[in-house]
């Protein structure tokens, strides 16, 4: 794994929209794996800059989300289809059918995530998929548990994950309990990783993830069987790194 440092968040954000730049101009077409999360929030303000300042386009670029909340309609403020809209893509030229985003009120998740993997591999499969990590070292909605899980399916929140995301709704009793997240096959299938950490409240995730055993405990930990993953985390987030 490479790790890239960066002093602050808005330093990982800048250098992480480079990274993301470079792969849109090599691969107009590419197929960019996206996350949600306040940590990539700076990285798309950037790579909406770059848009407009620098004129990157997104014309022909596909992209495919982690997750989405069960139960959330693309309406919904906290749903993660309206945080990309507002995020992303409604500030930058990408075609909306090129956008896919788990969807949250499906009434058959089993069957839908299988579709929702065909539809990652029938594309080609992901060329750069952007990550952020939960204080409890999950990946997507990939929650801790006895072991990996390779396919997109119905996920159950773990009370850590509820709590951490709790400051988004009026309270933590509003948080959805269940969401659609991408499994470990589409993630460690993507070409290239980068994974974004920032503050103090991700470092022992992010020690974890890049000093411990491969453990589904921890699921970032699988990332290091990846062989091209990058880490862009600021000083907060690698404090404790030996
Ligand atoms: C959510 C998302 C993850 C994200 C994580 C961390 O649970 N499903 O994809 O990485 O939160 O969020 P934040 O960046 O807000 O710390």
């Amino acid at each position: 794994m490479i790790i890239i440092q960066a002093k602050d968040y808005d330093e990982m954000s800048r250098k992480a929209a480079l990274f993301i730049a470079s792969q849109v101009l090599l691969k107009p077409n590419c197929l960019l794996g996206l996350a949600t999360g306040s940590t990539p929030v700076g990285t798309y303000q950037e790579l909406i800059r770059f848009h407009e300042e620098d004129g990157l386009s997104f014309q022909q670029v596909r992209t495919v989300n982690l997750d989405e909340y069960y139960g959330l309609p693309a309406s919904h403020e906290q749903s993660y289809r309206f945080f990309m809209q507002e995020n992303l893509f409604d500030h930058i030229d990408i075609l909306p059918e090129n956008t896919h985003v788990p969807d949250g009120l499906s009434r058959d998740p089993q069957a839908y995530g299988k579709e929702y993997d065909e539809m990652i591999a029938s594309m080609g499969g992901i060329d750069l998929q952007l990550l952020g990590i939960g204080s409890n070292g999950h990946i997507a909605f990939n929650e801790p548990g006895r072991y990996f899980t390779a396919q997109t399916r119905l996920v159950d929140l773990n009370k850590n994950t509820i709590e951490d995301n709790a400051r988004f709704f009026e309270s933590a009793d509003e948080v959805p309990r269940q969401a659609i997240s991408m499994g470990m096959r589409s993630i460690l299938g993507a070409r290239r990783i980068l994974i974004l950490a920032s503050g103090a409240n991700k470092a022992e995730a992010v020690r974890d993830m890049l000093e411990g055993q491969v453990d589904p405990m921890i699921p970032a930990s699988i990332l290091q069987l990846h062989p091209n993953v990058t880490l862009v985390a600021d000083n907060a987030a690698l404090s404790l790194i030996s």
